[in-house]
């Protein structure tokens, strides 16, 4: 049942800018773990904070995450954690972070003897099956954490030959490797390691458990049977509400993108280990096909490695810029950050200039056609919450709504609505489960409120029970009352606007709109 009520509401003027709809992931690290940098990277429209566990222990990212919850509480926001897991990473061992200089055109030996020290003669690697799954004329490359891929600290190797345990390769470019990891990867070779390693299964059932992870993002998800596996461990470690965002960087997982998106909550399409798992001119499609998958499905995609040259410089290159706009229009729901903000030299710009490239983007967004290919792909007979999230969209288009305001509890209605692509942001309230205080990290309501941040154009606020007691308000009633006061302070609602409500009453789903008036 679909009821259009027309309600006028008092709105005063406020001007401020909202950041894009598209959302900002940000890798926390070295250069972005102060409060201050942090405060100023949510400021500045960061909307996901990502720990990459390749990289330091869990006491060093506990303390970046303490430092997390203290900007967001300074800043009376929510932010959702992300755990990057390290997943089947093969190594380079015992790196001092001196630097190896290697020729173009000499040879370098591959070997798992840990006991080896790395040189430009021979590389140990935790990994005792690679002589095993390489033939020769296979193309194996090692970078440091992070590579850009262009850089010189970024190595091709070619196999000649395999010799016991030992892999024999052609140098073939001058490079020098440096820094605290490097990782090896092979390319279009399946390596026999589990996707979720040992270590990955601690870190997330000590650290993931203590501070109740919103979003794990599992590396090298080859099959939907990595992400079921996570998923059953999670349920066994009291972590049932975490998601999982399945990180598709090779071909063995795109060859099985359609079940890998079928069992996780979301998809990252990691272009870093993609870039060098493809040929470089079939990148762009596997982006191009993964989005529209991901949208048809109603679920959300992140794509990573935007703006390398940001890492040292305040601006990026035009191909950057024209790449960002270009994920926006694919569809992504989330740009990821990961050296840029991690390691770079101007995270909080990294982060703006981004979130500048995205707005303008949507801007030009044909979302009319995106609404007709979802209707199209999802069919008749609809579903009724399908069909009643889509007339809200369809409402609030035809009425150049302000803004949707969804009352949801798991997030689903928000990510049902966000489907439909509404060029106006989703204000989703949520309200945590009854007696639980809202103020705290984990309590159901904050984790899926805090997991909506990731789709684009979703904003969610957390209601309180009793503070809507305390004014005497109905929960509908302050509930509206708390996403019109959200979107005046960041200037989305001003005078005259028109806002649409979508809420569950009952076994019904209702749609209305709302007048604001001019309070001058
Ligand atoms: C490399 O690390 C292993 C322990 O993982 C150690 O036993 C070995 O001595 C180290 N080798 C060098 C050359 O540092
Ligand atoms: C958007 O797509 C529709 C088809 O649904 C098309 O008619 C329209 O011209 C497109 N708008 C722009 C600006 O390209």
């Amino acid at each position: 049942m679909l009821v259009v009520i027309l309600i006028l509401c008092v709105c005063p003027v406020l001007q401020k800018v909202f950041p894009s709809l598209t959302k900002i992931v940000g890798t926390l690290g070295p250069n972005s773990r102060s409060v201050e940098v942090i405060e100023e990277c949510l400021t500045a429209g960061m909307s996901v904070a990502r720990f990459d566990f390749s990289w330091k222990d869990a006491t060093y990212h506990q303390e970046t995450l303490d430092n997390l919850r203290k900007a967001a509480r300074n800043l009376k926001k929510l932010c959702p954690i992300m755990l990057d897991t390290v997943g089947p990473e093969i190594q380079v061992h015992n790196s001092t972070g001196a630097p190896i200089e290697l020729k173009a055109g000499n040879h370098v030996t591959v070997t798992p003897d840990l006991s080896e020290a790395p040189s430009a003669e021979i590389l140990p690697i935790k990994f005792g099956d690679l002589a095993k799954v390489v033939t020769k004329g296979d193309t194996l490359f090692i970078g440091q954490y992070l590579f850009t891929g262009s850089e010189t600290t970024s190595l091709w190797l070619e196999v000649i030959e395999t010799s016991g345990e030992e892999v024999i390769c052609l140098v073939k470019n001058t490079a020098t490797l440096a820094g605290p990891i490097f990782t090896l990867h092979v390319s279009q070779v399946h390596i026999s390691m589990p996707t979720l390693s040992e270590y990955d299964k601690q870190v997330i059932s000590t650290w993931g458990l203590q501070n109740s992870v919103d979003i794990i993002s599992l590396s090298h998800t080859r099959s939907s049977e990595d992400v079921r596996e996570l998923r059953a461990f999670l349920q066994s470690h009291d972590l049932q509400d975490t998601q999982i965002y399945a990180k598709v960087e090779n071909a063995e997982g795109l060859e099985h993108f359609d079940e890998i998106l079928q069992e996780a909550d979301g998809i990252i399409i990691s272009r870093g280990d993609l870039g060098i798992d493809l040929p470089p001119e079939r990148v762009f499609m596997s982006q191009k096909t993964g989005i529209h998958k991901c949208n048809l499905a109603g679920k959300p995609v992140i794509i990573t490695r935007v703006v390398d040259s940001m890492i040292d410089n305040l601006r990026p290159t035009r191909a950057e810029a024209t790449d960002v706009a270009n994920a926006v229009l694919d569809g992504t729901d989330a740009i990821l950050l990961g050296a840029e903000t991690l390691r770079g030299q101007y995270p909080v710009d990294a982060v703006s200039t981004v979130g500048r490239i995205c707005a303008e983007a949507e801007t030009v967004y044909n979302q009319s056609l995106h609404f007709k290919k979802v209707v199209r792909h999802v069919g008749e007979p609809m579903a009724h919450e399908e069909s009643v999230a889509s007339s809200a969209v369809r409402s609030a288009m035809k009425v150049k709504a302000a803004a949707i305001v969804v009352f949801t509890f798991s997030g689903r209605a928000a990510r049902l609505i966000a489907k439909y692509r509404p060029p106006m942001p989703v204000l989703a309230v949520v309200f945590p489960r009854e007696g639980s205080d809202p103020s705290k990290w984990r309590s159901y309501g904050t984790t899926q409120a805090r997991q909506c941040f990731s789709v684009r154009g979703v904003y969610p606020l957390m209601g309180s029970t009793d503070e809507a007691e305390t004014g005497g308000l109905t929960k509908e009633e302050y509930g509206i009352k708390l996403a019109l006061n959200y979107g005046r302070s960041v200037g989305i609602v001003k005078p005259f606007d028109r806002v649409i409500i979508f809420e569950k009453i009952g076994d019904s789903s209702v749609v209305k709109i709302i007048e604001c008036e001019n309070s001058q």
